[in-house]
């Protein structure tokens, strides 16, 4: 298991971080278990707060992963908040994945039951004008049966044009997919030993 410790809450994208390292993002439409992914994937309850109620993280949170930092970005596409908060979210992420320089790759989050959406088909767009590597993570596998989540990721992959070899499947819930997770995560960030 490694340590992961929690840095800070940033409200835009120029924030400082020391020592510097490569940054890991991770995204998705709200709730669709970002904060819930990062606890797992540092084998911890609550370190990254997660909520039923869908717009929980407004924030760029931060947690430190000893080589890389992982960086919770706000959810998209959360429409029970007012439009002028909804557009600043979206400029945020918009503005972090664009902009961020120690930015080297982005863990992708896709509900295994739900198609992807215009946001998160506007997601690959930023994802491919920057050229960076992405990886999918399917998340609350739990919740299907095998060959329903088999069939479900197939399609999801489909729609939004990435390779099998680019996607995990998992579950906070139960740990499925989590060790795989954390080997791609390590390996994104060059430390293949890890
Ligand atoms: P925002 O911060 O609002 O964008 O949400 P988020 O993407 O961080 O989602 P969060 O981790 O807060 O989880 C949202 C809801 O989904 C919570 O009720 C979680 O308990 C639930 N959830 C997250 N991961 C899983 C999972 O693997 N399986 C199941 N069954 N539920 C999950
Ligand atoms: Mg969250």
């Amino acid at each position: 298991m490694i340590a992961v410790s929690f840095v800070g809450s940033y409200p835009t994208v120029d924030f400082r971080l020391e020592p510097a390292r490569p940054e890991i993002c991770v995204l998705g439409r709200s709730n669709v278990g970002k904060s819930s992914l990062i606890n797992a994937f540092a084998g911890r309850k609550a370190l990254a707060r997660t909520s039923r109620t869908p717009g929980k993280t407004r924030l760029c949170n931060v947690f430190d992963a000893g080589v890389f930092y992982l960086v919770d970005l706000p959810g998209y596409g959360y429409a029970r908040i007012g439009r002028e908060e909804r557009r600043g979210l979206q400029r945020l992420i918009r503005d972090y994945v664009a902009e961020r320089e120690t930015l080297v790759g982005a863990v992708w989050l896709l509900d295994v039951r739900r198609d992807p959406s215009a946001h998160d088909l506007e997601i690959v767009e930023l994802l491919d004008r920057r050229a960076l590597p992405v990886l999918v993570a399917i998340t609350k596998a739990d919740k299907l049966g095998r060959g329903r989540r088999k069939q479900r990721t197939e399609a999801i992959l489909a729609a939004v044009g990435l390779p099998e070899d680019q996607c995990v499947v998992t579950s906070a819930r139960t740990g499925e997919g989590i060790d795989d997770l954390r080997d791609s995560i390590f390996a994104f960030a060059g430390d293949g030993d890890a």
